[in-house]
């Protein structure tokens, strides 16, 4: 089979869509074969050795964590789905032609395969975050960062449990946050202040997807720091806000079976842009320049 792979750190003309060894599902785990694969950021923090420490790389480099496909292997202890079955989720090197889950929901045949591939990491991270900093029905959370994968679905997410959304993005993602039903605010010096303002008031919650606002404007919008979850601003737990990274705060078959209801039902639109695999440097590149509108998803 092939599969996006890199064997030296850099941009996106390191990466090569070549062969590769097949994966096989693992106990609690299934193999799908890959109808879709989105790229996140996570993707290209590794290939361009962001989290490498400055050490030269060894052996080769494979991407992508979540896709959508036809289950094709099923591991041991896996109940509740069948080879034919079609689904979406969260795995490991999922830009390739076949791919291991670890977290998976049915795919409503209404969905779209680059739909539910997008959904994937960006679903499971909308929903731990909005539980860990507990924002309720009526309240108004400012997301900061509402345009890209994961602030989309923030957004979305929290207007169909009943939360009043506030939401930053450029000048040019004004519209698409009033289209997902958000009152939009432009990032960048004062937003806090903008996003006060678009309230009426303070806000009962932050959830920072973007990690670029300092911190302590930030917190200063809302009754405590605890009040402000951050998944992209890694020094701001010193200051009391959440940090989260995943691992024991996930809960993603929960996180995927919510996103297939909200998909299924159209509360949930994500605006994506498919390229086949082997253009996927074309992609990275879109998403390395970080302004990028929904999400970017590589088909075969
Ligand atoms: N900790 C975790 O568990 C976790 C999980 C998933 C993702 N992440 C991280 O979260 C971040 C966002 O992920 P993503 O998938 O949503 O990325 P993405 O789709 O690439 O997000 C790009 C978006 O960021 C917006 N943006 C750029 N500069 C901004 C600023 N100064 N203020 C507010 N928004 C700004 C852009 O808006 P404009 O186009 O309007 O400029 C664009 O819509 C990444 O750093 C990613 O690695 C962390």
């Amino acid at each position: 089979m092939k599969a996006l792979q890199f064997s030296e750190y850099g941009g996106p003309e390191v990466l090569r869509w070549a062969e590769a060894e097949e994966p096989h599902a693992g106990p609690g785990q299934i193999r799908i074969k890959v109808a879709a694969a989105s790229i996140n950021p996570i993707d290209w923090k590794l290939s361009t050795g962001m989290f490498a420490g400055g050490k030269p790389m060894e052996g080769v480099g494979r991407l992508g964590f979540d896709a959508a496909g036809v289950v094709d292997e099923i591991g041991d202890g896996v109940t509740g789905v069948q080879v034919g079955d079609d689904v979406f989720g969260r795995g490991n090197a999922t830009q390739a032609e076949f791919a291991v889950l670890d977290a998976w929901a049915l795919k409503p045949s209404s969905v779209d395969w680059a739909l539910a591939a997008a959904a994937g990491v960006s679903i499971e991270t909308a929903e731990r975050g909005l539980r860990l900093v507990g924002v309720e029905p009526g309240q108004t959370l400012f997301v900061d960062g509402g345009a890209g994968g994961v602030g989309a679905t923030v957004v979305q997410v929290a207007i169909a449990r009943g939360i009043r959304v506030i939401a930053s993005a450029g000048e040019g993602n004004q519209d698409y946050l009033r289209e997902i039903r958000a009152i939009p605010v432009v990032y960048g010096d004062g937003v806090a202040d903008r996003a006060r303002a678009a309230a009426g008031g303070d806000v009962d919650a932050v959830f920072d997807v973007a990690g670029k606002t300092p911190i302590a404007e930030l917190i200063g919008l809302v009754p405590e720091p605890a009040k402000v979850v951050t998944i992209a601003n890694y020094g701001a737990a010193e200051s009391g806000v959440i940090l989260t990274r995943g691992g024991a705060d996930s809960h993603p078959f929960e996180a995927l079976a919510q996103g297939a209801r909200l998909l299924e039902s159209s509360q949930l639109v994500i605006k994506f842009q498919t390229f086949p695999f082997d253009r996927a440097a074309e992609a990275y590149a879109i998403s390395l320049g970080g302004h990028v509108r929904g999400k970017l998803v590589l088909v075969p």
